[in-house]
């Protein structure tokens, strides 16, 4: 029988791994439901195509009494739903199970998969606060998959929401040939670390830098309230560091949630940093935040356009070119080799 090592790219202890040698499979929004919550699941049959994942959220969100029912409510939407998840799938089947301290977590994994295990393709795992976390996930999903005679590895998702997760990222993400990616989960963080904050991601007004004051002739600061602010990105540290343990490794960094479903400008702006910063996706809490993420976890046309020409205009791909009075060399060039990589994916 072909074990799951079969499946793995070997991974030479410290080697990096590149992002090329994933498999890549567009998962700019990865949308959540909770499967107890009949309404929402009776949606699914229709988003399959529509969305690159569809996430069937089992821990936070889904209050106790509904942890069986949205298990099983899972497990019959991935058994009913044609086309999700799997090998030949249009849109990923993800879940995220409880957290390992709770006392719903094993029987989420024994349940899910041996009846969902070939359509699973990605578990999502909160609160991870070291590589001891992942391997155990790890050895259960090998045992899990084994015994179900699984022919493909489920792979693995690791939330960053605590101070410690955050601390221990790189052995996080170099724990396990499963690993697939990171999300930023800013709602537990921010309490983990104590921010003084209440909020699902997001920026907040308080967290701002003033201009300078005005000088007098002698020097002296003329102080007052109305000088303009700049609002700062109060996620910007954990992204950016996420983003460089996520490349270090070989695995996708993304976003997280957005939660003022409203406000859905905000929202772009916030996904968009993460884009820019080299995060490839976002978490999708409501329809309209799929069509955004969408939009903005890929390349615009002008940009694709661009890249493309500096492309052309490089040749072998060493020296120097001038294009629109800008200077373009090898560096340049693996940016827009990055960004017409990535428009190929997404259009495969
Ligand atoms: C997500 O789970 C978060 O805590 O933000
Ligand atoms: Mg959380």
């Amino acid at each position: 029988m072909r074990s799951a090592k079969d499946f793995f790219r070997p991974l030479a202890v410290g080697a990096p791994q590149p992002l090329t040698e994933i498999p890549a499979r567009p998962s700019r929004a990865i949308h959540f439901f909770d499967p107890s919550n009949e309404k929402m699941a009776a949606k699914i049959p229709q988003m399959v195509g529509t969305v690159d994942v569809l996430l069937g959220n089992l821990e936070d969100a889904v209050k106790a009494d509904n942890k069986v029912a949205a298990r099983e409510g899972l497990v019959r939407i991935a058994q009913e739903t044609a086309d999700l998840g799997g090998q030949s799938g249009s849109t990923q089947l993800w879940t995220r199970i409880n957290a390992l301290d709770s006392p719903w977590v094993l029987d989420d994994l024994t349940t899910l998969v041996p009846a969902i295990g070939d359509k699973l393709d990605v578990i999502m795992v909160p609160k991870v606060q070291g590589a001891e976390d992942i391997h155990y996930i790890d050895r259960i999903l090998a045992q899990l998959e084994a015994k179900a005679g699984l022919a493909r590895p489920i792979l693995v998702h690791a939330i960053l929401e605590t101070a410690r997760g955050v601390a221990n990222i790189e052995e996080i993400c170099g724990a396990s040939p499963r690993m697939q990616g990171l999300s930023l989960g800013p709602a537990d963080l921010a309490a983990d670390r104590r921010m003084k904050t209440t909020r699902v991601g997001g920026g907040h007004p308080g967290y701002l830098v003033r201009q300078d004051p005005p000088r007098g002739d002698d020097g002296t600061a003329q102080i007052d309230a109305d000088r303009t602010t700049y609002q700062q990105d109060l996620w910007h540290y954990t992204i950016a560091r996420m983003v460089d343990a996520c490349a270090m490794h070989g695995i996708y960094p993304y976003y997280g949630p957005f939660g003022d479903i409203a406000d859905v400008v905000a929202c772009e702006d916030q996904f968009r940093n993460a884009f820019l910063l080299g995060c490839v996706g976002t978490w999708s809490l409501h329809p309209k935040q799929i069509e955004i993420a969408n939009r903005v976890f890929s390349p615009s046309v002008e940009d694709i356009r661009h890249a493309r020409r500096v492309v052309a205009a490089m040749g072998d791909g060493t020296g120097a070119v001038m294009l629109d009075g800008k200077m373009e060399d090898d560096a340049s060039l693996k940016q827009c080799l990055v960004m017409v990589q990535l428009a190929e994916e997404l259009a495969a």
